[in-house]
């Protein structure tokens, strides 16, 4: 309400009583004035009414939501279900026009506002994670692999004669489709292999790019987040091998801004040579439904350029998820889920060495690797070949989601290339190994259930090995399971 409809109110409720709730309104009101000014993530989180508030408010800066208005365009935000309009908070205009995903649209100043300010938002979170000198950057509702994509296709405009992208290897395929579907011809570099660390061969890129020659590499294309046992890429080192032969160089951090490892990286790849741009998925950092990205990066102008590519207007729904989130997260809030997930890292790390040590096995030294931890599974294939993917479908029925068993010597084709020992980032990796990950909103209870049912499965399939009936294929719910949710 407004000075004057307070103000008719004290006619009807005590003015004093009104000048309560006109202080209680200015206290919300307070909030949004400093996050309109300062475009930064609130330092505390925010409660749902004052987001529902700032989100009404603009909702009502939208034609569609005109008390007077009436449409003849193709195009008037009408939606059919209530509950759908209420999904969105009756924002249906979504981001953009046509053309430009950074545009204003006059129809929708409220959704508009709402594109800016996230993109601000995030903007400072970036920068508050690690990457300081971060320029710009926006939200584009497309998951990581399209998102690369289209910063694929626009450095196509500033190298109209390049055909390779260089691209260090790792098997997740959304990352080598990136490539293929933007029209170019990914150059898979081989990892080595130090240690258990599979790592970035910078000669192998440098021998590269002089034989195709720089001038027909699109990029280069590096990765940070990544599965153990391969760690982030060598960013530096490539990033000042992209300034020294002129090529672009775009990043994967795809569940990297959880990581100040990661971030860090970045932000001392872009000091001392050169990064164009980084992608970052917003489902895996920011802990809200698969669907958006954000590209960020040093040049401005670079970045307007990624964002003039995206063909047409774009749903403000990834926005709108995760400004809602860092909203009531607050930068504190955000902050302590990523020093919980670090020292849940550790913890994990703990656990599953004693697990491996009491198993005969080992949990592969990968400390480049902040996130992913690999243990070996030697002895499982020693006992049984099939052991190992058994492994996987017994923690796949007894809910144990994201642990990956990777075996030896699977070979698969994507896209026309055929990868040995796929889903090991590499040809012959020494050992099948299993993976599990501490990622952002993980809790300790996520941890000790899953080394408990990783014990019993380990256990179940060495009885089966020796012949006797596995305990976990019996019993496939087990005591420990009574406790989950
Ligand atoms: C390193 C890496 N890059 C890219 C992706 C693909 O992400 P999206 O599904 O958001 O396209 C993944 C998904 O797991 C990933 O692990």
């Amino acid at each position: 309400m407004n000075e004057e409809n307070f103000s008719v109110s004290e006619k009807l409720v005590s003015a004093s009583y009104v000048r309560q709730g006109v202080q209680a309104r200015r206290g919300h009101e307070q909030l949004i004035r400093t996050l309109l000014e300062q475009g930064k993530c609130p330092e505390e989180g925010w409660s749902e009414s004052t987001i529902e508030l700032f989100l009404n408010e603009l909702a009502v800066m939208d034609s569609n939501n005109f008390l007077g208005n009436c449409g003849v365009g193709e195009r008037e935000g009408r939606v059919a279900s209530d509950l759908v309009a209420r999904r969105h908070y009756r924002l249906i205009h979504g981001i953009g026009r046509s053309g430009d995903i950074a545009a204003v649209q006059p129809k929708a100043a409220g959704s508009s506002l709402l594109n800016k300010i996230t993109n601000s938002v995030v903007l400072d979170v970036l920068r508050f994670s690690g990457v300081r000198s971060v320029s710009s950057c926006f939200v584009v509702p497309m998951a990581t692999g399209m998102s690369l994509t289209l910063c694929f296709l626009t450095l196509r405009h500033r190298r109209p004669s390049a055909r390779y992208i260089l691209w260090p290897r790792i098997d997740q395929k959304s990352c080598f489709k990136s490539m293929v579907t933007a029209g170019f011809e990914p150059v898979v570099i081989e990892n080595v292999l130090e240690g258990d660390e599979l790592r970035t061969d910078l000669q192998a890129v440098e021998k590269k790019i002089e034989e195709l020659g720089a001038e027909n590499i699109l990029c280069v294309h590096s990765t940070t987040s990544c599965f153990a046992p391969r760690v982030p890429d060598r960013l530096e080192e490539l990033a000042v091998m992209c300034a020294k032969y002129s090529i672009p160089h775009i990043v994967n951090n795809a569940y990297g801004v959880q990581s100040s490892k990661c971030m860090h990286l970045i932000q001392q790849g872009a000091r001392v040579g050169r990064i164009d741009a980084f992608v970052q998925s917003l489902d895996k950092n920011f802990m809200v439904p698969v669907g958006g990205a954000i590209i960020a990066g040093f040049d401005e102008d670079f970045i307007k350029e990624i964002s003039k590519m995206y063909p047409g207007r774009a749903s403000a729904s990834p926005s709108l998820d995760v400004l809602i989130t860092l909203l009531s997260l607050g930068a504190r809030g955000y902050k302590k889920l990523l020093a919980e997930r670090k020292e849940l890292y550790t913890h994990l790390a703990q656990e599953l060495k004693t697990l491996a040590d009491r198993h005969g096995e080992r949990l592969l030294n990968t400390p480049h690797n902040p996130i992913s931890l690999a243990m070996s599974l030697d002895g499982l294939q020693a006992n049984c070949d099939k052991a190992v993917t058994q492994l996987g479908s017994m923690l796949f029925t007894r809910q144990v989601s994201g642990a990956r068993v990777v075996p030896l010597g699977a070979e698969q084709t994507v896209s026309g290339h055929t990868f040995r020992g796929f889903m090991s980032h590499s040809d012959a990796y020494p050992c099948p190994y299993l993976n599990a990950a501490s990622a952002i909103g993980i809790t300790k209870k996520d941890v000790e259930l899953s080394i408990k049912r990783l014990d019993k499965c380990l256990k179940g399939l060495k009885k089966d090995t020796k012949g006797e009936k596995s305990e976990s294929e019996s019993s496939p719910s087990g005591p420990d399971d009574q406790t989950v949710p």
